[in-house]
């Protein structure tokens, strides 16, 4: 059964092909205000998401929708700059589609990027946390609604959702690099207001490390395809009420571009082994 959620899935996977060709091991997707890392591949081929069908267009500042294929560290990469966001009224299967086309189209390992905010006192903004694991708190799922048993499981297994020999890879690659890169648990949470400081307190009995707006539909929609997923939160500020400051999108934006570098010198040095079967 081809229900209307793979239509335009298998249509934007088809263009993919006839645009780029052969597609990558690896698509990278990046959150808010990391886009610039996009200037680091090398032999950059770039389309506009609006040129592409089905492509849900996103409406946030920092956002800029494209995608672009190149290589890092010679290795062929797909990078998706923008994502939308169940916040801005996107149902959870637009919200994956761009992951799920990558995916069809031969793409094998996922990286997902996000802005996100710090609960555990030892996460500092600017920093980098690898996210081993999520809470799903959005109350939606990419897999809600008939299931296509070719694509994937009705019931899908998440214990292993960010594989962890790709984890040990990032923070040996972390290691050698004097790149600072905490573990912890993401929390994914609908938005689009940032949390009341009784929810990060709530967020952080629940065993959250880190709170943010994006990722957990599409590493859900990611492992549903049997694609592996490796995620990393670029901690942009510390949560609602743990510092005195209120939060403002721009300063997120601002302290993502620090991160940037960190997450693109750590990224460049481990591509090759990431995309590599284990
Ligand atoms: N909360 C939710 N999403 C975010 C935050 C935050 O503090 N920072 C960046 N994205």
């Amino acid at each position: 059964m081809t229900s209307d959620i793979w239509k335009p899935v298998d249509q934007l996977a088809e263009t993919l092909q006839d645009r780029l060709g052969h597609a990558p091991e690896i698509a990278l997707v990046l959150g808010s205000g990391l886009g610039t890392l996009v200037d680091a591949l090398v032999g950059r081929r770039t389309i506009e998401t609006d040129k592409l069908p089905h492509w849900p267009s996103s409406t946030v500042d920092g956002h800029a929708g494209s995608i672009h294929w190149g290589q890092l560290n010679e290795t062929p990469v797909l990078v998706q700059q923008g994502r939308v966001h169940l916040y801005e009224g996107y149902r959870p299967q637009e919200v994956v589609r761009p992951l799920r086309a990558a995916i069809t189209w031969g793409v094998k390992t996922v990286i997902l990027t996000n802005a996100a905010g710090g609960i555990n006192p030892t996460l500092d903004p600017g920093g980098l946390m690898l996210i081993v694991d999520h809470l799903n708190l959005t109350g939606a799922s990419p897999l809600q609604g008939p299931n296509d048993d070719r694509r994937g499981p009705r019931f899908p297994d998440l214990s292993n959702v960010y594989d962890s020999g790709l984890c040990e890879q990032l923070l040996m690659w972390a290691a050698r690099m004097d790149v600072q890169l905490n573990t912890g648990i993401y929390a994914g949470l609908l938005g689009p207001t940032y949390e009341t400081p009784a929810e990060v307190r709530m967020l952080s009995t629940m065993g959250a490390d880190a709170v943010g707006m994006s990722t957990v539909l599409e590493a859900i929609a990611a492992t549903h395809l049997g694609a592996r997923v490796v995620g990393i939160s670029c901690i942009t500020n510390r949560a609602a009420g743990l510092e005195g400051a209120k939060l403002d999108h721009e300063d997120v934006q601002r302290a993502g571009a620090q991160a940037v570098d960190d997450l693109t010198a750590l990224l460049t040095v481990a591509l090759p082994s990431l995309g590599a079967a284990s």
